[in-house]
């Protein structure tokens, strides 16, 4: 009864400000749930994985050039990774254009609203289905990402390993959760988490809960949570920027189910075997980029040739290369050995 109590009157504090704190952000509006599914449906695959900064552009892009899931249900996958170049983890790029199709196609054009349906879309698993039904219909799910365990623990001052004490967490925020205005308390409780309860140098004194927090000020606070995480492994590999004598280079989409899928690229590997059977010229330069599960440095060597190496690719002008969707990884290359190309 009394904890009972306690959770109404931390939800209420939450929403207060909320109401006059709350970040105002392209895909949001406040006091309930969106008037447009896809709106949602967009903006939370955009998010997965990637900050508010990085998404607003390639969101209010998206929007402009799909405004509907039917614009999105009838482009090519190609459109669709051209407008999604840059954000990484692309398999969500592939997942969203695939969901359009299945709402226009299985769904006739109508949004799923449970979870059962929309667990049959692609790329919502059940983070994202939590806060699409709450974002999108105002339905009264918990949203359980790193910003709420971060805050869950804090509040509780929970410090063991997070791995080991989700179904704790999962409960303590599900009992938290403001069952009247569940989609202005899903955003509320994400924007706690990224203005307020930062990882680092949290704001305490500015916190709607530091009453009720039980780490508020202290000098542990930022070790709360305790992640456990392991070191990211690191990983050389090595890339071919293949020119012919004209100063084409050569490209080819990626088709496998991998990494990077669906986009084009120069070929490569992230382990010491070379993409060709020959050796290029080492340039002396390379480059690195941070993926999730672990560090990659590439080394870049190039080749002339005037036979495509493999049968997959083309040789494509240095000013067409804008034309074709390609990772950041892959532009990072060019962009640190293009004037090598001769
Ligand atoms: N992270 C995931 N979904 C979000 C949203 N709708 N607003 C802000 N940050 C988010």
């Amino acid at each position: 009864m009394l904890q009972g109590m306690m959770n109404k009157n931390l939800s209420t504090q939450l929403l207060d400000w909320y109401n006059q704190h709350g970040r105002k952000l392209p895909w949001r509006v406040k006091g309930g749930a969106h008037p447009d599914p896809y709106v949602i449906l967009v903006s939370e695959l955009m998010l997965q994985q990637t900050t508010v900064k990085t998404v607003i552009p390639y969101f209010q892009r998206f929007m402009k050039r799909f405004p509907t899931i039917k614009d999105l249900a009838a482009a090519t996958e190609e459109e669709v990774y051209l407008h999604w170049q840059g954000l990484g983890y692309y398999s969500r790029a592939r997942s969203l254009h695939a969901t359009a199709k299945i709402i226009t196609e299985t769904f006739g054009g109508r949004f799923p609203d449970t979870r059962k349906d929309v667990l049959k879309l692609k790329g919502i698993g059940p983070y994202t289905v939590a806060s699409f039904l709450a974002l999108a219909f105002n339905q009264p799910e918990t949203v359980v990402d790193g910003n709420v365990i971060r805050i869950i623990c804090r509040l509780y001052h929970l410090t063991s390993p997070t791995t080991e004490i989700m179904d704790d967490i999962r409960r303590r925020a599900e009992a938290l959760t403001n069952r009247a205005h569940p989609a202005d308390y899903a955003s509320a409780i994400m924007d706690l988490g990224a203005t307020i309860c930062t990882p680092k140098k949290p704001q305490c004194l500015l916190c709607p809960w530091q009453n009720g927090c039980l780490s508020a000020g202290s000098p542990d606070v930022e070790h709360i949570p305790d992640r456990n995480k392991p070191a990211k492994q690191e990983r050389t590999g090595s890339v071919y920027l293949i020119h012919n004598r004209a100063g084409n280079i050569f490209i080819r989409k990626k088709n496998d189910k991998g990494l990077l899928s669906g986009l084009y690229e120069f070929p490569w590997t992230d382990n010491e075997n070379l993409p060709l059977p020959v050796t290029g010229k080492d340039t002396g330069r390379s480059i690195s980029h941070i993926f999730t599960h672990f560090k990659l440095t590439l080394k870049i060597y190039t080749c002339q040739t005037e036979k495509a190496p493999f049968p997959d690719g083309i040789f494509a002008a240095p000013e067409t290369l804008s034309a074709y969707p390609f990772s950041t990884l892959m532009k990072k290359v060019y962009q640190t050995a293009k004037e090598l190309i001769k």
